[in-house]
């Protein structure tokens, strides 16, 4: 038998022996041997005194417990590397890929029949989901929710929408240094992940859709008594699934499920890292996330969720509503609601028992939705042959079709000593590009992409310029800004040819952003460009394997060794 503690014995050459010393071992813990020969349920443990966003997870982790035990399994709580974006030297996403290689080896490496993964943070979640993906055992995810909102002079705050746009005002002159300082105080009021549409929340939503979690769990507020009863219920169902064997992740990624959460991702104005993170979950499994096949859902799925930055609420509002469910049900037949979720039920079930709120105005039905078209689109042109994104939904409407002068900022350095040069050539109708900043360049891809309006225009009253970098950006920011420019400037992308004063046309109703140089003259350019060596940051260590290994935004960012065909 290999259930249970049985599972994956130490190699000791001798199996008996194995199994006899671990239960030794665990003895030492108190154990008894009834409790020993239950079905084991894992539970990540991603508290951290760095992770503020997961706060909560002490109790959620009790009540995962509670649940476990009280369907016969035994629950065994372990340790996980934590990532809080505002924590990351240099960046979250640099340590993603870590994240996902410890969580899947310590999922492989220790018994346990199914597994529970307790996560929020942006670049959480996706790593718990790769690895579970690639280890294939019964999983259940829970996010850990998101903060209530803030209250600042009568309106209402959020992180980290609200961070941003408050910061643009004080850079502007319109707030002062002791109001702002007010408003640090108040944007992050409670423990949980921020409560605007960013990928924090983005991700919860789509991990939802996925069948991957319980219905509900995106939505529920971190300290609500709500989210622990649903952690409660997750230990539950993670028993079932230990008893049962499965359903395994890869029971329920199909590619119809893959495509409903790019409905998802669309219809909730979702953040753009949500794109890198599902490419990357779907490179873990034999199918796949096709760039124009998004674009093509986004024309005709519709943003049905009314949150910051793309409409006007926060996560809690999006809960009291009806949450994932609802949203669902309101797509109709946009979802394939034969996908099947961890709880054994339909799509179709789920949806069936979505809460019907009177006058709500959250979840918008179709005809009265809140964007025609999904939140993000795919562009392509000479300047992204292999694509680059905007979140069209989140821009302002009269720059989405724009032609301007580039003004080059070489690396995110340059940028902060220059952009607010007083003696900056630049002007509103300008085009801002940053490069250098991708997967590779940077390293880790930071969310630098939005770049801010340098600080005279800003006082001049200019609130958005088109943006364009290899970077990402936060899903919380508002703006109109292309990011993922693929390939990065720093493996030859043609960004890495643009010079300042070149003319660059955004068409996001063509789908296009383009270098308006002729082809010999970027052909010179190419010719004259430098080989870049290993930069010094990566000549050992993990950041040797990430420098070498980092694939680009339209793989996911992961490494390629790590997606499930290999490096092949
Ligand atoms: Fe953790 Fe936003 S900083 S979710």
């Amino acid at each position: 038998m290999t259930d249970g503690l049985r599972k994956g014995l130490t190699a000791y050459g001798d199996a008996g022996f194995s199994l006899f010393l671990r239960k030794a071992f665990i003895k030492a813990a108190g154990y008894s041997d009834d409790a020993l020969d239950r079905p084991i349920v894992g539970i990540t443990n991603t508290y951290s005194d760095y992770n503020p966003c997961h706060g909560n997870v002490p109790q959620i982790l009790e009540a995962v417990k509670r649940g476990v035990m009280l369907s016969g399994a035994m629950p065994f709580v372990f340790p996980t590397i934590s990532i809080a974006e505002s924590f990351a030297h240099p960046t979250s996403m640099y340590l993603r890929n870590l994240m996902a290689m410890e969580t899947e080896e310590m999922i492989r490496a220790q018994p346990m029949d199914a597994v529970v993964v307790i996560g929020g943070c942006d670049k959480t979640l996706p790593a718990q989901i790769m690895a579970a993906v690639s280890a294939d055992l019964p999983t259940v995810v829970i996010p850990v929710g998101p903060m209530v909102v803030g209250h600042h002079k009568g309106e209402v705050l959020g992180a980290c929408t609200d961070c941003r746009r408050l910061w643009a005002k004080y850079r502007a002159g319109e707030m002062d240094d002791s109001e702002i300082e007010a408003v640090n105080g108040r944007l992050a009021p409670s423990v949980g992940t921020c409560m605007v549409m960013g990928t924090a929340s983005t991700m919860a939503c789509i991990t939802e859709a996925l069948g991957l979690s319980l219905p509900m769990s995106a939505t529920i507020p971190a300290p609500h008594a709500e989210r622990f009863r649903s952690a409660e219920a997750s230990g539950r169902v993670a028993a079932e699934m230990a008893n049962a064997k499965g359903p395994k992740p890869s029971e329920l990624l199909t590619p119809a499920a893959f495509r409903n959460a790019q409905v998802v991702l669309q219809a909730i104005g979702g953040s753009t890292n949500g794109l890198v993170h599902l490419t990357a979950i779907a490179g873990r499994t034999p199918h796949a996330i096709d760039l124009d096949a998004f674009d093509e859902i986004g024309r005709e799925v519709p943003v049905l969720v009314d949150l910051k930055p793309s409409g006007d609420h926060y996560m809690e509002h999006f809960h009291h509503a009806g949450g994932v469910p609802k949203l669902m049900k309101q797509l109709g037949d946009l979802i394939d609601l034969d996908c099947r979720s961890i709880t054994g039920q339909s799509l179709r079930e789920i949806v069936a028992a979505a809460e019907d709120v009177p006058g709500q105005d959250v979840i918008r039905a179709r005809k009265d939705a809140i964007k025609p078209e999904g939140g993000l689109a795919v562009l392509r042109g000479n300047l992204a042959p292999r694509g680059a994104v905007i979140k069209h939904s989140a821009a302002s409407p009269k720059l989405l079709q724009h032609t301007g002068r580039a003004v080059v900022f070489e690396s995110i350095e340059d940028m902060t000593l220059r952009v607010d040069d007083p003696d900056l050539d630049v002007s509103a109708d300008d085009v801002l590009v940053l490069r250098n900043a991708g997967p590779k360049g940077a390293p880790g891809m930071p969310e630098a992409g939005y770049l801010p309006i340098p600080k005279k225009l800003a006082r001049g009253g200019t609130k958005d310029m088109v943006r364009i970098s290899d970077a990402r950006m936060s899903g919380t920011a508002f703006g109109t800004i292309v990011l993922h420019i693929t390939p990065e400037s720093a493996v030859g992308g043609p960004l890495a040819l643009v010079r300042t004063g070149d003319m660059i046309r955004l068409d996001v109703a063509k789908r296009s952003i383009d270098l308006l140089v002729d082809d010999a003259e970027l052909a010179k350019r190419r010719a004259a460009l430098q080989q870049q060596p290993t930069p010094e940051w990566a000549e050992r260590g993990y950041a040797h394997l990430f420098h070498e290994t980092i694939l680009q935004a339209d793989d996911g960012c992961d490494f390629d060794f790590m997606r499930r065909r290999g490096k092949g």
